[in-house]
């Protein structure tokens, strides 16, 4: 059956049963491959998106609930040309090693933004608490996110 979703700004109608989780979704039809598949159990934060601008766990959020939802991936927030303010930061700190987790650290991050603009350290380190990067890059990844407060501050 076909189930309509609202991604990056624009309707779509998937070939999909009701279950299907987003992240599926989204690398397998929409090709949207931000998102990484890392535990499939909602516990490693790779497959978050925003949805209503909540981070959410794509992996475990199925289709069916998301009906009306605005989901806003990676690819929705900014453009090579023109890249977000956290993609220039992360890009800037070198915060990648393998990069597998950072599809999730910016969007974790970019809800924490969104809703506390000047965050302290603690704030940004507790908001991604629940990402893993196996890498063991998230000094980095703090100071990109720290960056990127301060740049959209000033603007
Ligand atoms: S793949 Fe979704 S939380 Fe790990
Ligand atoms: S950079 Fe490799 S998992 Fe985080």
């Amino acid at each position: 059956m076909a189930i309509s979703l609202k991604v990056n700004g624009a309707t779509c109608s998937v070939p999909a049963e009701p279950d299907t989780p987003l992240l599926y979704v989204l690398r397998n039809d929409l090709e949207l491959n931000g998102a990484k598949f890392g535990c499939g159990l909602a516990q490693c934060g790779a497959c978050t998106v925003l949805v209503d601008g909540k981070a959410v766990r794509s992996c475990v959020t199925p289709i069916e609930s998301l009906a009306n939802a605005e989901i806003t991936t990676l690819e929705g927030l900014g453009t090579i040309d023109k890249p977000h303010p956290l993609q220039r930061a992360f890009i800037e700190e070198q915060a990648a090693q393998c990069g597998y987790c950072i599809n999730g650290m910016i969007m974790t991050a970019k809800a924490l933004l969104d809703r506390n603009p000047r965050p302290s350290e603690t704030d940004v380190r507790q908001a991604l608490a629940e990402n893993l990067c196996r890498c063991g890059t998230h000094n980095r990844i703090v100071r990109a996110v720290l960056r990127a407060a301060n740049e959209t501050g000033r603007m």
